[in-house]
């Protein structure tokens, strides 16, 4: 069944299928700004258009194969991980409606801004594959609305799920396009684990692990 419903703090709540639009909002605003958007959509129209559509996406993902936690009431902050790695976890498989989305998109963002994009994705594939094996939760999205960063939002929604992984006795591993975001998850106990130039210097990425209290 889908986001199944956990023990939460007072300030969080599991995400509810009718509010994925409102959250992809919130996480389209607090991506904004992220290296890889800007890299992949120069131009800010396109950016602010795109972006909540590619963040629906990636919470239909989570809240289907893993866990999308939001803050309560109003959303101002949403986190999604999903499980990889694990034997029995689902993957999603790409039929024909998804390379017929595929297609679409691409006439959508326009050839350059479809270029990048894949390499982003390329990106964000090999970082993973290089730098964790085994079972282990993937830090999918964090973001918090513009005029809330800053207020412990994002520390809240993290802290709840790195205390899941430690229940689960899992790593948590993530990528981010923004330097910025390194020293906010280090003093969570993750570790860069490799620095990747993408499209020569246009964009970097770094991918990021922290180990299960319990190892
Ligand atoms: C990164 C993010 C999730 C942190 O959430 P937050 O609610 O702003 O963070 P908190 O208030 O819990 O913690 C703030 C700390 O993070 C750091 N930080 C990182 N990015 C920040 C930002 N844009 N605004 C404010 N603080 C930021 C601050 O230095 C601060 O450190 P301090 O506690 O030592 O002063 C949030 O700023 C955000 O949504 N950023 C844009 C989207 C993004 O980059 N998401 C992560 C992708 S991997």
């Amino acid at each position: 069944m889908p986001n199944q419903p956990i023990n939460l703090p007072p300030q969080l709540a599991p995400l509810r299928e009718g509010q994925i639009s409102e959250a992809a909002y919130v996480l389209g605003r607090a991506f904004q700004q992220d290296g890889m958007f800007t890299y992949v959509f120069p131009n800010e129209m396109a950016r602010a258009r795109h972006v909540p559509v590619i963040m629906k996406s990636g919470i239909r993902y989570g809240f289907t194969y893993g866990q999308a936690t939001v803050t309560q009431g109003v959303i101002h902050g949403v986190a999604v991980t999903a499980v990889r790695g694990r034997q029995g976890a689902t993957t999603a498989k790409p039929g024909w409606t998804y390379k017929l989305r595929q297609l679409m998109t691409r006439l959508k963002y326009g050839r350059e801004s479809w270029r990048r994009y894949q390499l982003a994705s390329a990106a964000i594939r090999e970082l993973h594959v290089r730098n964790i094996s085994g079972p282990h939760w993937y830090l999918l999205l964090l973001g918090v609305s513009p005029q809330k960063q800053g207020t412990g939002l994002g520390g809240v929604l993290l802290k709840e799920l790195l205390d899941r992984a430690d229940r689960d006795n899992l790593a948590v591993y993530l990528d981010t396009f923004k330097r910025d975001n390194l020293s906010f998850y280090q003093k969570y106990g993750f570790e860069v684990k490799q620095q990747l130039s993408i499209d020569g210097g246009k964009a970097m990425a770094w991918a990021m692990v922290r180990l299960s209290k319990r190892t």
